[in-house]
Order: C-alpha cells, then sequence, then structure tokens
C-alpha cells in the first residue's frame, strides 16, 4: 500500500568495512507490539553485559542507514496474506529494490514472528532474510520462525544473540549481568501481561445486531477494577479464551482418548480434558501443524498431500477445516495423549481493538466483537475466541486479559486537529473510544465517521450514541453505507467517494485520516478511493497523488489498524 522505495541515490558506508565492529542494531517492525516486546528484552540483556546497543523502529528508521550497519537483529512479525506489518513496509520496499545498496560487510540475523494458522507463515521474516543474505550480507544465525507462542523461542533466541555478540564483539569484561533497565510499557507498571493476564470481571454482554440479522457483534464492558491496567484510545486488549467445551469431548472422542489422562505441558501436569479446554489451540488446522502430525502417521494420502509440488492441494485441504477433521480423516491408532499434545501449540491470546475512552469509562474497557460462525464440510465451524466471548462468558465472570498498546494507531496530538475516520463493520471499535476521548477532553477539531455494514435495521451499531453525537456537535459528520439496503453495493468508499470535494478540503486542512477493519480487501479498496480523490480534488497524477498519501503516512496522518 503506502511506502515504496525513495528514489535517491544511495550515499557511501561512512563505516571502514575492515574496522572491527563494536556495536550492534535491533530493528523491529512490529504492529501488535509482539515484536517490540522481543527487541526491547533483547535490548536490555545486551546492555545488561555491557554491549552498545541501538534500538530502532523500523518506522522511524531511514532505510539508507542500513550501510552504516555492521551486525543488525532483525525482528519482524507477519500481517494478512504474507505482507510485512506497516512500519516495516519501507525497509521492506527499500531492501528488495534492484537499488538497494550491497550490503558485504553486514552480519545480521531474523526473528520473525507469525502465525501458524495462516497461510504465508513468518513470510515478512523469510523475506528480510533473503533479501539481506541477496545483498551480499552474512548471517550468524539460522532464523527463526516463531509462532503466535513465541516467548520460548523469544528467550533462546536471546540468548544465542547474545553468544554471537561475545564470538563477534568480543566479551566486554563484564562478568555478571548489570541491573535491567525496566521495560517501559504501560503493561509493566500494572504487574499485568501477556504472560500474566489480569482476571478481569465481565459487566454487561450484549448483542448489538437486531434481530433477524446475519450477524452478531457483541458490545462486551469490563471491568479493571483494581488491576492498575490502563489504555489510550487506539490500543488492543488481549484476551486468553477457552475452547468450546462440547468441541473439546468431540476431539476426545475422535481420538479415543480418555479426558483424564494425565499430559504434561510445560513444567504443569494436568488431565488431557482441562489441556485441551484451557490450554491448546485444539482447533487451528495449519501447514505447521500437518507437517508435525504427519511424523506420527502412516497415511500415504497425508504424505503425498505434503509432498504435492502444488501447494494448492493442502491448502485445499485446510480450508474451512480444524483439527479435528484431521484426526477423523487421518487417524493415529493407539497414539499416546503425550504425543498428540506434543503436535499442538498453546492457545495464544487473541488481540481486539479497545472501543472506549478510559476518560469516559474509568475503570472499564470496552470491546466490539463480531462472533465468527461458518458452516464448512458438513460441520459448524466457531471462532475460539470470538465465541468465547459471544456466547460462554457473561456478567459476573472473569476473563483473562492483557493490555496491547498501539503506538502506531493514536490520537493527534494537537486536539484542534480534524479526523476522517473509516470504520465498517467491527471496524468501527477504535472510533468509539477516539470519539469520546475527544469529546471528555473537549478537543476542539472536527469529527467525521464513516461506518458501513449490511442492513440498517439491524446493522447500525451504537446507532443512538452516534446519533446523540451527531445531534450535540461532538461528530460534525456522519456518513453511513448500508451495504444490502439496495440493489447495488454501497460500500464506505461509495461514499468517500460521493463527498470527494469536501474530504480533500479536510486532508488540505491536514486532516488525520484513520481506517480500521478489514485488510484483505476494505483497507485496499480505501486507499484507492482516497488516491483518486487526491487526483481529482488535487489535480495530480497517480504517482503524485501516491506521493501525497506517503507524506501523510510519514507524518502520521495516515493511519490504519486493518485485520
Ligand atoms: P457486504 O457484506 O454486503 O459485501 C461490514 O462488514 C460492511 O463492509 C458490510 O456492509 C460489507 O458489505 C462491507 N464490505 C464488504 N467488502 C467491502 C469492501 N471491499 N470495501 C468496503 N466495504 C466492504
Amino acid at each position: 500500500l503506502v511506502g515504496g522505495t525513495p528514489a535517491v541515490p544511495v550515499p557511501a558506508p561512512l563505516v571502514e568495512p575492515g574496522a572491527p565492529i563494536t556495536s550492534l542494531t535491533i530493528l523491529f517492525g512490529s504492529q501488535t507490539g509482539n515484536g517490540e516486546g522481543v527487541a526491547a528484552d533483547l535490548e536490555a540483556r545486551l546492555k545488561a553485559w555491557g554491549y552498545s546497543v541501538e534500538l530502532a523502529d523500523m518506522a522511524d528508521y531511514d532505510p539508507r542507514e542500513i550501510v552504516n550497519e555492521r551486525l543488525l537483529f532483525v525482528i519482524v512479525s507477519t500481517h494478512g496474506e504474507g505482507q510485512p506489518p506497516l512500519p516495516a513496509e519501507k525497509l521492506h520496499g527499500y531492501l528488495y529494490a534492484e537499488t538497494a545498496p550491497r550490503l558485504e560487510h553486514l552480519k545480521f540475523a531474523v526473528f520473525a514472528l507469525g502465525d501458524s494458522s495462516y497461510k504465508h507463515f513468518c513470510k515478512a521474516g523469510k523475506d528480510f532474510d533473503a533479501f539481506l543474505q541477496r545483498l551480499g550480507a552474512s548471517r550468524v544465525l539460522d532464523r527463526v520462525d516463531a509462532d503466535a507462542d513465541f516467548e520460548e523461542a523469544a528467550a533462546a533466541w536471546i540468548d544465542a544473540v547474545l553468544g554471537c555478540c561475545r564470538a563477534i564483539i568480543g566479551d566486554t569484561g563484564i562478568e555478571r549481568p548489570l541491573e535491567a533497565e525496566p521495560v517501559d510499557h504501560a503493561v509493566a507498571k500494572s504487574g499485568y501481561g501477556k504472560t500474566h493476564p489480569y482476571p478481569a470481571a465481565v459487566l454487561r454482554n450484549v448483542n448489538l445486531n437486531g434481530e433477524g440479522s446475519a450477524k452478531e457483534t457483541r458490545h462486551i464492558e469490563i471491568d479493571l477494577g483494581d488491576s492498575g491496567l490502563s489504555y489510550e484510545p487506539g490500543d488492543a486488549l488481549g484476551v486468553y479464551p477457552k475452547n468450546d467445551p462440547a468441541y473439546v469431548e468431540a476431539l476426545l472422542a475422535a481420538l479415543q482418548a480418555d479426558g483424564y489422562s494425565e499430559v504434561t505441558l510445560g513444567k504443569e501436569t494436568l488431565s488431557l480434558r482441562e489441556a485441551f479446554y484451557k490450554h491448546l489451540d485444539i482447533t487451528g488446522l495449519s501447514r505447521v501443524l500437518v507437517e508435525k502430525y504427519a511424523e506420527l502417521c502412516d497415511s500415504r494420502v497425508l504424505a503425498g498431500l505434503l509432498a504435492d509440488p502444488d501447494p494448492a492441494r493442502l491448502e485445499g485441504y485446510l480450508w474451512g477445516r480444524q483439527i479435528i477433521d484431521l484426526v477423523e480423516d487421518f487417524p493415529i491408532q493407539g497414539i499416546s495423549p503425550q504425543t498428540f499434545v506434543n503436535v499442538l501449540r498453546r492457545l495464544p491470546p487473541r488481540l481486539y481493538s479497545i472501543a472506549s475512552s478510559m476518560k469516559a469509562h474509568p475503570g472499564q474497557v470496552h470491546l466490539t466483537v463480531g462472533a465468527v460462525r461458518y458452516h464448512a464440510h458438513g460441520r459448524n465451524r466457531e471462532g475460539v475466541c470470538s465465541t468465547y466471548l459471544a456466547g460462554r462468558i457473561g456478567p459476573g465472570e472473569r476473563l483473562a486479559i492483557f493490555v496491547q498498546p498501539n503506538k502506531h494507531f493514536r490520537l493527534p496530538e494537537d486536539p484542534e486537529t480534524p479526523l476522517i475516520m473509516v470504520g465498517p463493520g467491527t471496524g468501527i471499535a477504535p472510533f468509539r473510544g477516539f470519539v469520546e476521548e475527544r469529546e471528555v477532553t473537549g478537543a476542539r477539531g472536527r469529527n467525521w465517521l464513516y461506518f458501513g455494514d449490511q442492513r440498517r435495521a439491524t446493522d447500525y451499531l451504537y446507532r443512538e450514541e452516534w446519533e446523540d453525537k451527531l445531534r450535540r456537535g461532538v461528530l460534525t459528520r456522519l456518513d453511513l453505507a448500508f451495504s444490502r439496503d439496495q440493489e447495488r453495493k454501497v460500500y464506505v468508499q461509495t461514499r468517500m467517494l460521493e463527498n470527494a470535494r469536501e474530504m480533500y478540503a479536510w486532508l488540505e486542512e491536514g486532516a488525520c485520516f484513520y481506517v480500521c477493519g478489514d485488510a484483505s480487501r476494505m483497507a485496499q479498496d480505501v486507499h484507492r478511493a482516497l488516491l483518486a480523490i487526491v487526483m481529482q480534488e488535487g489535480g495530480r497524477t497517480q504517482e503524485q497523488a501516491e506521493e501525497y498519501l506517503e507524506a501523510m503516512a510519514a507524518s502520521r496522518r495516515y493511519l490504519r489498524d486493518v485485520y
């Protein structure tokens, strides 16, 4: 989308290639903060051992600096269809381009974060690893591809990086690590975080859709109690789900396993049923999982699927299926519970964009969650966390949560700055928080919201709140796109194009443009609409309009939270 290669000549390196290496750089590119966390842990560890470390977010890093690096550790996550996260796009594009400089004097290693339930597992990390090698840099550690439960892999990688620094830079003379500097996260202050979630009470859990809707979107209010947790509008809330008990029983039956059998997870011993219910991802079918399972299974059909030179065959099998289908389709006679458990990954937490302002709702956090339910291959399927939140957790019950700060999706500092917000479906969530925050802080900037969903009668999420805010002038403009209320589809970008002149005037006055929601199509269509508006109203060529949007992104006036 935005990004690409700056069309500037490559400067000659400032460093003397033969000189000894005395320092190192850590670069991270991550959207959710996981990569940033690993980078901060690595920095703290290396500094404690006396190494001179530069830590940078790829979003703030000038790609032309890379020729000056000698020892580089890259931590990068992967999004959607294998793209790098937005903050990494610029460097990714720079290293990919034919004009990228040679990097013969650079040593590097890559830690790739990903989620094996997606097709292009760790693709961005694989790209960085391959680009750096192609440019002549030498790899000092094999790339690590870490899944959603990345913590153990990250700790081992940090050990390995420390070993590399010893070998390459040499000992610093420090015999024991110095006191590590505290990592400054909102999370660290409260003591609750991803590895130590807070058991929060649910206050309210209601369906926002009316009867007859094709969708179920829950509004959930959660009590932060005495957790000390805090958040800013734009942040995400991490939620640890539990699996559906009915699915747990069906999987136990498919395995012909006794739910009381004891299994070991890390240092803990517990029953297979409990492990399935609370701790393991027992639904997400992925290539990584099938590869592990196939090592235990003597099915020639399964081996054939994996070995097929056309990846579409395995993808075709994976589509719409879950782990229970694999177990039924390719049973392993007499597989022990522990052996099966070893194939599975930990149940990862899910992240949801926070839908409230803490200033408007002290001590609370709100979510807007779409329940994922579909039918495929003769079975009803459910999204693990969304249906846990929709149907299996009610007022008074406890939910394991943590705050995941998202500094790439923040309100502008200047309260006078106008906002344009585009959030169809559950993409509306952060904008409820934004508008609430602007109201309680008395920010005077104008607020323009685009919302869309299937039908006005049943799917107009937070209707009363928006109408009230519009009446009171908190919202300056509200444009709605109900896609299925008429013959032809009307989407948020349809409304944007209808308002091209005024949209452009707002942009020219310095408005910040925000998009939240579906990454695969909506965000790209909205980007194209924006491009068209800048071309048409600003009398610009496509290239000039792209530069206009890139400049907006660089000055943090074009921000996206897409998934
Ligand atoms: P549809 O399902 O009727 O196609 C929230 O899901 C809203 O986003 C729905 O109205 C949905 O319409 C719409 N939507 C689907 N694809 C879209 C796209 N590419 N761009 C914008 N909105 C889209």
